[in-house]
């Protein structure tokens, strides 16, 4: 039973709106969710037996984070989550993927459960599933526990390790509720952006260290996947990877190297691991790092997927860099074309072009879109509403993407928008919006903006049409 959104805009001068396009591809069982992610929604970092995890500790360095903001309180959603929840319903949709902060269950990163983390999670899946929402429940979300960055983090691969026994401690407790589990999500941030650029959690700028930790994030999710089949017998295990298509800059062999070699740092470096084709050859030679690679562990990686999860946000144009950082390929702005407030390009083209190479090249064979949205400078207005048509409009092309990709064979299964509310956007802080629901961090008070009753109201739709097609 799904609750019909109420729509309280009133009415007033709104910014037009395209319509809704045609989405009469989607499934009839077309998954509609939302996602968060725990450091940048719970707060109560220091509460019921949470140990600090990385981001805490990055984000107390003086200068790390715009405006000096943390995870401490966030959306509180550690004691809103009731709250949230019936936000969902009156979004209508069918599910949640949240994720687990492993600080809270196993604050050391491994030996002893703190039953208040685990009880916390279980509470949220309960009211989840009383909701009629089925969870979707992400395993790391880049908050690593600080003790097992203390020894090494995900350089070493004692973490990868750790990752499969913290999987195995929550898919025992919650396997008889769940069963749509991702190991990791966008491991590319973890290694690429937390290692080697420094902008995010641990915040190292060190080569060796980011490859080696793709190579242990990876065989992570390759350990974790084989303890959660074994906790949970029917689990439907997946990845969550990020992905932008990437464009040459202009037809000059320099600049056509430069974008297979970004291609390889974003797309294939990840890809062709886990479909079996082992860490692409151009690539470990431009990193020149030696992988801490054993026996067994390429078939791990590569354990097949029940599904995959693509977040897509924007497309990449590059030209070549030679003295520039690696991959040697620096990122160009295209001029006059549309960006969010994040200066990202709003090109929903690059969303369908993923999936079908997902499924095509790589012959993946469940997708869900497990992210994608967009930040702008939403304000409540005085009448207590948010219009936010750019997002809308963000959302209804990229909908219309996926139904593209659907029709030319894509097995896209579900949509989750990016995000139920505003939030911790990491080194961003809080100015960066991306919630179909606002948040006024002073009061903590959730208004749903137009954008999300467009979605229900979209979800509604399809549903509609579904049950006259049955
Ligand atoms: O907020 C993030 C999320 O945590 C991971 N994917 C991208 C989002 C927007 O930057």
């Amino acid at each position: 039973m799904t609750p019909s959104a109420d729509r309280d805009l009133p009415d007033r001068e709104r910014t037009p709106v395209p319509p809704t396009p045609d989405l009469s591809a989607l499934p009839p069982d077309f998954l509609w969710g939302t996602a968060t992610s725990a450091y940048q929604i719970e707060g109560a970092v220091a509460e019921d037996g949470r140990a600090p995890s990385i981001w805490d500790t990055f984000a107390q360095r003086p200068g790390t984070v715009d405006g000096g903001d943390t995870g401490d309180v966030a959306c509180d959603h550690y004691h809103r989550w009731r709250e949230d929840i019936a936000l969902m319903r009156r979004l209508g949709t069918d599910a949640y993927r949240l994720s687990v902060a492993w600080p809270r269950v196993l604050p050391g990163g491994d030996g002893p459960v703190n039953a208040k983390g685990l009880d916390f999670y279980e509470q949220l899946v309960d009211g989840l599933l009383e909701a009629g929402i089925t969870p979707s429940v992400t395993l790391y979300h880049w908050d690593l526990p600080q003790a097992l960055q203390d020894r090494g983090g995900w350089p070493e691969r004692d973490t990868a390790e750790a990752f499969a026994a913290y999987a195995a401690v929550v898919a025992d407790r919650l396997g008889d509720r769940v069963s749509h589990w991702a190991t990791l999500n966008e491991p590319l941030c973890s290694a690429w952006i937390g290692h080697l650029e420094g902008r995010m959690a641990p915040g190292l700028k060190d080569l060796t260290a980011a490859v080696r930790s793709s190579y242990h994030l990876l065989l992570g999710h390759g350990l974790a996947t084989a303890a959660i089949r074994a906790a949970v017998p029917g689990a439907e295990v997946g990845i969550v990877t990020n992905h932008s298509p990437v464009h040459p800059a202009s037809d000059n062999p320099a600049d056509l190297g430069a974008a297979r070699r970004m291609d390889g740092h974003t797309n294939r470096w990840w890809l062709d691991p886990l479909y079996g084709r082992g860490f692409p050859a151009d690539m470990r030679d431009l990193y020149g790092v030696e992988l801490p690679e054993r026996p067994g562990d390429s078939a791990a990686i590569a354990a097949p997927l029940d599904w995959h999860g693509l977040n897509y946000y924007f497309p990449e144009t590059v030209q070549d860099d030679p003295l520039g950082p690696v991959p040697h390929a620096r990122s160009v702005r295209r001029p006059d074309v549309p960006r969010t407030g994040m200066d990202w390009e709003v090109d929903a083209s690059g969303l369908e072009t993923l999936l079908l190479r997902l499924t095509e090249d790589y012959g993946a064979r469940r997708l869900y879109v497990t992210e994608n949205g967009s930040s702008f400078p939403d304000t409540l207005g005085p009448d207590g509403t948010v219009d936010d048509p750019a997002r809308e409009d963000y959302l209804l092309r990229h909908l219309a993407a996926c139904a593209a990709a659907i029709r030319k064979g894509a097995p896209l299964a579900g949509y989750f928008a990016w995000s139920l509310l505003d939030n911790f956007e990491w080194a961003y802080g809080y100015d960066k919006r991306f919630g179909l629901v606002h948040v006024d961090y002073a009061s903590q008070r959730r208004t749903i903006k137009s954008s999300g009753h467009r979605y229900a109201e979209i979800i509604r739709a399809h549903r509609e049409q579904a049950a006259r097609a049955a």
